[in-house]
């Protein structure tokens, strides 16, 4: 990536309004001073997400989340900074060419190389299959009813026959053979002495990240030889479980739709996409992972599987759905009829009645139902208990109450056990996991700090002091100017707090009205703590009071830390028999003394 000057990024941020830019993912309502919507980073019903437009800052108070606009379009749209500062350059009309200058590191200079190299292997495979002897591969993508335009889309291509077709393109063009072993696309051979070809005699599936570069390759057999497909073997750039096949090219459709569909294998997807079903990503041949999962995210918190129907295929949607739920996304699971996978169904019944399918998906646990029935329909107790076990966890999950009832309704019809039964079944495994969570963290959901800390006479009197100090200077930098000259950096406790305040000590003026700015200076979790003070409601009336409130108890405390420090000093020079440290230490005790009991710093 090319250097950014902060110049240019604090230019930019000053001519976007973030309110619009989130507008276009959260639906956001307007609630006093700041906006609120249910934020797309977790699955919340009630809204906890926030965003302040006079500081240009958005925070949620569920998920710790928060940041300016280039913040926000890193997680959600995966990108890099620079790469959300040039898309935001964009919108505002101030162009950033892709490498200006070329301020690049070694690693990033080795790591474009890469890229480039991939790219140029994508480009031979695919003019190969265009234009040079691809006639078989040609024959066979035809046969299988794959269009021009999808062999364009997913940029196919076709690796010839023999042992270094490739090596001997790329060396030409100057890559070396280490870097292409790296890269997975030669092998060594078993003598030690030379590279052969990885890909051979093989249709090729270029693989992409979320932001369209090529990290790997499928390549499929033109027959039935084995293995069918043969795949980039696990790089530094090509990693399977972060991966979803189609996803640069669904990224949009996922988000208009609503949801992703996500199948099992390349064929799948390249049906899809052809049948202008274009939201549908693949796996690649595994259950779905939670990396898998927290890419799709970004787009959209529902995801439909539609997975072979076969045996593996069942095993592999069971084994995503508990991860999907728990990672809060909605989860629906396809099943297309006996023996058919997504490209064989659509290729034969077309769109429509793939579309119908999809309507007619079965929810989390109308499909473990399903699954469970499979081999016939449980009977002993032990078989139903087990069943049971199984949806009690997504059935608790369930957040509507009519949703939750339907639910209990159909597992205790399919089991054929009383409605009590399930309910009562449910409320045991309530009440068992609301002990585990009560051993855990109280002190994390919806703690609205400033509410509680009028009454400022708790355990963390200074924490919250400080807390509450930092947060009335971000309001009113009128009040910056009485605190500083009376507390500084080292006065605070708390870290995060304490470097926040130091990075606002050492700005200018002019920046320390400007917090989405500063934001971009402070490390990930200075920049939560300092996004949620900025979307805080701070008490508005009788703030210099508040101020001196907070004041006399940072100081105080700060001296109590102190006194503290001093008398276990002093403990020390008395037990080594240290006259003169003993006198200089009660010295310092006693001048402390003074200080904290007259509130001078
Ligand atoms: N897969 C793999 N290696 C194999 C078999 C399968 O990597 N030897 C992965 C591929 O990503 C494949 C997916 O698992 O796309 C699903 O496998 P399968 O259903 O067998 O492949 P299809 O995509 O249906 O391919 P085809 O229609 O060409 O048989
Ligand atoms: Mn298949």
């Amino acid at each position: 990536m090319g250097y950014i000057s902060n110049e240019v990024a604090e230019e930019i941020l000053q001519r976007i309004d973030i309110v619009q830019l989130i507008s276009e993912y959260v639906l956001l309502k307007k609630q006093g001073k700041n906006y609120f919507g249910l934020c797309p980073f977790h699955q919340e019903d009630t809204p906890s997400f926030s965003v302040a437009p006079d500081k240009q800052i958005f925070y949620c108070f569920g998920c710790n989340v928060g940041g300016n606009a280039y913040k926000f379009l890193m997680l959600k749209e995966g990108l890099s900074y620079p790469e959300a500062v040039r898309l935001l350059g964009h919108r505002v009309g101030i162009n950033i060419p892709e490498s200006s200058g070329s301020y690049d590191s070694d690693k990033q200079k080795k790591e474009k190389r890469l890229y480039k190299i991939l790219e140029a292997a994508a480009n031979f495979f695919h003019q190969y299959l265009l234009y040079h002897k691809g006639e078989t591969a040609r024959n066979y993508l035809n046969k299988r009813g794959i269009s021009e335009q999808q062999i364009k889309t997913f940029q196919l291509g076709y690796a010839p026959a023999g042992w270094n077709n490739l090596i001997e393109f790329l060396t030409s063009k100057g890559c070396n053979l280490g870097e292409l072993e790296k890269l997975g696309l030669v092998i060594k051979n078993r003598q030690g002495t030379g590279y052969y070809d990885r890909f051979r005699n093989r249709i090729i599936l270029p693989i992409c990240d979320a932001a369209g570069r090529i990290v790997g390759f499928g390549g499929r057999a033109l027959d039935n030889s084995n293995p069918k497909y043969l795949n980039t073997p696990e790089t530094h750039l090509f990693n399977k479980r972060h991966l979803l096949y189609g996803l640069h090219l669904a990224r949009k459709a996922i988000r208009e739709s609503g949801y992703a569909l996500v199948m099992e294998g390349y064929m799948d997807v390249i049906a899809a996409h052809q049948f202008g079903i274009s939201n549908a990503v693949a796996s690649l041949g595994t259950a779905l992972t939670r990396e898998q999962v927290k890419l799709l995210k970004r787009y959209t918190n529902e995801i439909v599987i539609s997975y072979d129907a076969d045996a593996a295929g069942v095993n592999a949607a069971l084994r995503g759905l508990d991860i999907i739920q728990h990672m809060g996304c909605r989860v629906k699971v396809l099943q297309v009829p006996q023996g058919k996978d997504p490209d064989e169904y659509l290729r034969v019944n077309g769109a429509a009645k793939f579309k119908k399918l999809i309507k007619s998906a079965y929810g989390l646990i109308d499909y473990k139902l399903y699954a469970a029935t499979q081999k016939g329909i449980p009977a002993t107790a032990p078989e139903k208990i087990a069943v049971l076990q199984q949806v009690l966890p997504n059935l608790a999950a369930i957040k509507e109450p009519v949703e939750q009832e339907e639910s209990i309704k159909r597992v205790a019809s399919v089991l054929n056990v009383s409605w009590e039964t399930v309910v009562s079944e449910l409320k045991r495994y309530l009440n068992q996991s609301k002990n585990n969570v009560n051993k855990g963290n109280k002190w994390r959901n919806g703690d609205n700090f400033v509410k509680k800390s009028y009454n400022i006479n708790l355990t963390n009197a200074r924490y919250r002091a400080e807390y509450l100090l930092l947060g009335l200077i971000l309001t009113d930098f009128e009040l910056f100017s009485i605190v500083k000259k009376q507390i500084t950096a080292e006065h605070f406790e708390n870290i995060e707090l304490k470097n926040i305040y130091s990075l606002l000590l050492d700005s200018e003026e002019a920046t320390v009205n400007e917090p989405a700015k500063l934001v971009q200076k402070m490390d990930e979790k200075c920049q939560q703590v300092f996004c949620r003070l900025l979307n805080e409601k701070m008490p508005a009336e009788n703030k210099e009071n508040i101020i001196k409130d907070c004041i006399n108890i940072i100081i105080k405390q700060a001296g109590k830390k102190q006194q503290e420090d001093l008398l276990r000093q002093l403990k020390e020079a008395e037990r080594s028999g240290d006259q003169d440290r003993v006198k200089k230490l009660l010295q310092e005790l006693q001048q402390l003394h003074h200080k904290i009991n007259t509130g001078l710093p």
